[in-house]
């Protein structure tokens, strides 16, 4: 995987030289520290998506789909040799592995493609299963640069030159393996002197806009300005912001999104002020099996993150309780478009995101025979 961060030549998450680990920027450390750190270790794996090291719907997705070829290469290097043992042993820690994390359905995405692949080697023996899965898992990796750079391509056509774009929470390169979701049309407008200037919401409690948004962004040049969460509502009165992009961990059949906590305010606001309102989402995030919002699971993490993280003493009260779901749902109807690889989904999207669905399916039975053939 690329590391050259001085040089802006990295990727989040990719293998590691030899190929048998996962590797992936630590972000828990960023801004202070870039480290790149290295496993084939189930419980390190999942821990590190857990503790959000590494984090970010698609980012997540690519680290699992490695992730589940690392373990079968090390199974087999364990000594299973048998088809039947060496499945059921990945199985059990492919389900280990996707229940990280319960919002962002890239994880369950990478895992099921993953496994479906594995069934459908059967027969190769577990050396073939193996390597097919190496190249299962390039493939996904390779698949999210491209996406986002089409995702990039789309979103631009709704921006305009020197327009102020606010985002919230991290859509950016380090949620993805390179250009992010969200961010993607900023960097390639970046290229293109469109001269944006963007706001990024600091993102309670976990700060990803203010650690990594803000961080990213700065790094690559780009014209970022760092607000606090509650300075959005004045941000765009003061007709700062033309425009509002952020990603979306997962989005359901009817439109719904689920993104990182805050999204829904900063959509209610958008609608508010008459600013149109993008959901970045690469299709590895819609969730075409739920109809709406009401089906997605809300990750609750520990208060600890809201009360102490980030201070030398506690902040507020032992007493006090807490109540830290990680993600919201924006409901379909504050949504002025989803950007995806495919083009920009409109409203209504009961029917658009069927007709997107049926795009896809038809794009998947091609390669699948171009497959075949090969
Ligand atoms: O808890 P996180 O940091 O994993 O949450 C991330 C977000 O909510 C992102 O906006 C989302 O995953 C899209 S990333 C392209």
């Amino acid at each position: 995987m690329k590391t050259d961060f001085k040089n802006g030549d990295y990727d989040t998450v990719g293998f590691s030289e030899d190929g048998r680990r996962l590797a992936y920027i630590d972000q828990t450390l960023l801004p202070n520290e870039v480290r790149f750190v290295e496993t084939d270790d189930l419980n390190e794996m999942r821990q590190a998506i857990y503790l959000l090291k590494v984090r970010g719907a698609p980012a997540i997705g690519v680290a699992a789909a490695i992730g589940v070829y690392v373990l079968a290469n090390k199974l087999m290097y364990m000594g299973y040799h048998e088809e039947d043992m060496f499945l059921q042993a990945l199985q059990m820690q492919a389900e280990v592995l996707a229940s990280a994390r319960p919002t962002a359905v890239n994880l369950k995405w990478a895992v099921n493609r993953m496994m479906n692949r594995a069934q459908t080697c059967v027969g190769l023996g577990v050396d073939g299963i193996v390597d097919e899965l190496k190249r299962e898992a390039t493939l996904i990796r390779d698949q999210d640069i491209e996406v986002c750079r089409k995702l990039g391509e789309n979103g631009l056509e709704v921006l305009e030159k020197g327009q102020g774009i606010l985002t919230h929470c991290n859509a950016g390169r380090l949620a993805t393996v390179r250009y992010g979701t969200a961010t993607s049309p900023i960097y390639l407008g970046q290229e293109r002197g469109y001269d944006f200037k963007v706001y990024a919401d600091e993102t309670r409690p976990l700060l990803q806009g203010a650690r990594l948004t803000s961080f990213e962004l700065a790094s690559a040049g780009v014209d970022v300005t760092l607000i606090c969460d509650d300075m959005a509502a004045s941000v765009m009165k003061q007709g700062k912001v033309q425009t509002v992009i952020t990603g979306c961990d997962r989005v359901a059949l009817n439109g719904d999104a689920a993104n990182k906590i805050g999204t829904l305010g900063v959509a209610v606001m958008a609608k508010h002020f008459g600013i149109p309102f993008y959901i970045a989402a690469p299709t590895s995030s819609i969730d075409f099996s739920i109809p709406s919002g009401d089906s997605i699971v809300i990750e609750e993490r520990d208060g600890d993150e809201i009360k102490n993280m980030w201070y030398e003493k506690p902040m507020a009260p032992e007493a006090a309780k807490t109540y830290n779901p990680a993600f919201d749902v924006t409901d379909a109807d504050l949504i002025t478009g989803i950007i995806t690889e495919y083009g920009i989904v409109r409203p209504p999207y009961r029917q658009t995101m069927r007709e997107l669905r049926d795009t896809i399916k038809r794009e998947k039975e091609k390669a699948n025979e171009m497959r075949g053939h090969e």
